[in-house]
């Protein structure tokens, strides 16, 4: 075999493999209550209604739904979403303004081929969602850490970053945020810290990265303008899947920005795969046609919500009631967040549960400065109420233990 050292491209060798994946593999042991992953409930994918949307398709298109198609998307499923994004966001789009990706995933990937350069800075949330951080990073980019609370970034903290940046002359290139049911925090950015943001962003001329996959997965409260929105300046790309409210296993996903800006991310995405599958595109087309996504998602959103419930009301009833333990309670997602006392570090405490049979993700795999090491990420979408419950229970006599 040739020597992989001396052969492989430097884009290769600065990809590491995500930790979250490396973690996964010890959680799925039998008998081992998994609230790490963050997967969708299969038993909510809506099987029948894919088999009479797959049936409609091939009898309306035939033979052309199995052919290659455009790089920016196919214009059934362009109308589709410009129908769509009007009436829940009050955005006007053209078809010009989307780009269909193949996922969210390949949106970010996007963003690191047509904007990063070896060694840009750009700047991100801490902690921020991990396969973002893994994209930008292949890109050679340089992360900048920007602190959160419960209401999303610390402004202050990124103008403090902003600034040291153009004293330095460094040329920053974005502000990546999840500002949705963040993943991993389940925090959601308020909608005052998002007019601010827009203001920072037309001062210092800097592009916003909006990567909002659990948006739509609201169960209380009322959603705040999606950046994208309150942008006049057409500084927010905003990046979106159908993994989360529809099907993970379409890999459908679209992004959103000025035309300009969606024609370079379209070019770059011709290398890629050429085109986003046209078959499964069709296929979102028609479920959105169909009307069905808005029963789809109150569906979701209801049993999501009785399973954040069960997660709440487990962690209150088992953690130890100790100054420093506490913990996120999002009004959607797929994820809730747990801090523990500074000295303890959940990368030791997470084989002591694998061992009482229980797993979750270390907060630090978030953090690209490699703090965070007191928190964890716990998901209520895939575990049933009973796992919860018993999860948590698990989790809680190993977090004394460690006290
Ligand atoms: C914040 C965020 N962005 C992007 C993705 C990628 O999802 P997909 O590629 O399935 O659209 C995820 C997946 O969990 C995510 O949490």
């Amino acid at each position: 075999m040739i020597n992989l050292v001396k052969n492989l491209s430097v884009y290769n060798r600065r990809t590491k493999s995500s930790v979250i994946r490396e973690l996964l593999k010890l959680t799925n042991q039998p008998g081992i209550i998994s609230l790490a992953g963050g997967l969708p409930a299969p038993d909510l994918f809506p099987v029948e209604t894919m088999r009479e949307v797959v049936n409609s398709v091939l009898d309306k298109y035939s033979a052309a739904a199995l052919q290659y198609g455009a790089t920016e998307g196919t214009p059934e499923l362009k109308a589709e979403l410009v129908k769509l994004l009007k009436e829940t966001e009050g955005l006007d789009l053209k078809p010009e303004n989307i780009l269909i990706t193949t996922a969210s995933q390949q949106g970010l990937d996007l963003i690191g081929k047509t904007f990063i350069d070896a060694s840009d800075p750009i700047l991100v949330e801490l902690p921020s969602y991990i396969g973002g951080l893994q994209a930008f990073k292949s890109y050679g980019a340089e992360m900048i850490g920007v602190k959160c609370d419960d209401d999303g970034l610390l402004l202050e903290n990124l103008e403090l970053k902003l600034q040291k940046l153009l004293e330095e002359e460094e040329h920053y290139k974005f502000i990546y945020v999840v500002p949705d049911f963040q993943n991993p925090s389940g925090v959601t950015m308020s909608q005052k810290r998002r007019e601010q943001l827009i203001k920072m962003s037309e001062k210092y001329d800097v592009l916003i990265i909006e990567d909002s996959p659990y948006r739509q997965i609201r169960f209380e409260g009322k959603a705040p303008d999606m950046l994208y929105k309150l942008d006049k300046s057409s500084n927010v790309i905003s990046v979106f899947t159908f993994s989360k409210i529809f099907v993970p296993g379409l890999r459908l996903g679209f992004m959103i920005g000025h035309e300009e800006i969606i024609k370079k991310l379209s070019k770059m995405k011709q290398s890629l795969d050429l085109c986003t599958s046209p078959f499964n595109q069709l296929i979102a087309a028609e479920f959105l046609k169909g009307g069905y996504l808005p029963s789809h998602i109150e569906k979701i959103n209801a049993s999501y919500k009785s399973k954040k419930d069960a997660m709440l009301n487990a962690l209150q009833e088992y953690m130890p009631k100790v100054e420093g333990i506490s913990w996120t309670k999002p009004e959607g997602g797929l994820f809730l967040w747990l801090r523990l006392p500074e000295h303890i570090d959940t990368e030791v405490l997470f084989y002591e549960a694998i061992k009482k049979q229980v797993a979750f993700v270390i907060g630090s795999a978030f953090y690209c400065d490699k703090t965070g090491n007191n928190t964890m990420r716990l998901n209520f979408s895939y575990p049933s109420e009973e796992q919860i419950d018993e999860g948590i229970k698990r989790l809680a006599l190993v977090v004394k233990k460690f006290l």
